[in-house]
């Protein structure tokens, strides 16, 4: 029956109700290709590049959440890795395929709500998402856990780059609840290092640090603003801690 309130998902819906419909959005923000976007560059996040360099990650089996025009997929493909690279947007995703064929790399680009991806799992050694998380509302936060730690094998690593909370860059500094009071997420929302601790306490933490700027002439991507961290799923089995332990 509309708009009736039966199961968890139909909760999840109602709050996704609340807040802006990201397709749309971000197609909308994908259409003019010139726009002075910093992430519009083709280059991968610097975090990334020096993970490979550290020998913290290996070539391997990649997901890419919110891949939007392709630098960071197409740098793990460069890299030898297979990638399965996920976007809403089909208008970044147009933009990433002509990127790869234009380099000949060839990833598995899927327009698809991360939230409605059928997941394989523990079938990746390497989750990546840069930008995407931020804009993840509170109410989503868990089943983003469950994503990134069932697709994960035990021993892979999950890595991030988001806002610093009243960064350069915006990142928001609201309350969970308040998203919901405003119903916005007021351009992405921001994380102390703290919060990334909680949020992501299942994982061993490898490395939190913030981005650093990075000059035009760099191959590498990099903003102040945003934290990188790397993360790795634990061997064991143990409870999942996120489900007493979130982040308030
Ligand atoms: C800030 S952009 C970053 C794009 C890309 N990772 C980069 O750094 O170049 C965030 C991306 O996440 C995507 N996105 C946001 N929410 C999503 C969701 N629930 N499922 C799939 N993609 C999502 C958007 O379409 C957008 O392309």
């Amino acid at each position: 029956m509309k708009e009736m309130i039966q199961t968890h998902d139909d909760l999840l819906d109602m709050l996704d109700d609340l807040l802006r419909e990201p397709t749309a959005f971000w197609n909308d923000f994908y259409a003019d290709r010139d726009k002075r976007i910093p992430f519009f560059v083709n280059k991968p996040d610097e975090n990334l590049v020096r993970y490979f360099e550290r020998g913290i990650i290996a070539p391997g089996h990649v997901l890419k959440l919110g891949c939007g025009p392709g630098r960071n997929a197409l740098y793990f493909a460069r890299q030898g890795c297979t990638v399965t690279a996920v976007d809403l947007s089909r208008q970044s995703l147009a933009w990433a395929r002509e990127r790869a064929q234009e380099e000949q790399l060839d990833v598995d680009f899927i327009e698809r709500n991360i939230f409605d991806f059928p997941l394989a799992k523990e079938a990746y050694d390497i989750v990546y998402d840069s930008g995407c998380f931020h804009h993840i509302a509170p109410h989503r936060r868990r089943d983003y856990l469950t994503l990134v730690t069932d697709s994960l094998k035990h021993g892979g690593h999950f890595a991030l780059t988001c806002f610093i909370e009243g960064g350069e860059l915006g990142g928001s500094d609201i309350s969970d609840w308040e998203v919901y009071r405003t119903r916005s997420l007021n351009g992405g929302l921001g994380f102390t290092e703290e919060k990334l601790r909680l949020i992501f306490a299942d994982f061993d933490v490898i490395e939190i640090r913030p981005m650093p700027m990075m000059p035009a002439s760099a191959t590498t991507f990099g903003r102040t603003g945003l934290w990188t961290a790397v993360f790795q799923k634990k061997h064991d089995n143990g409870p999942l801690l996120y489900k007493k332990n979130v982040a308030t």
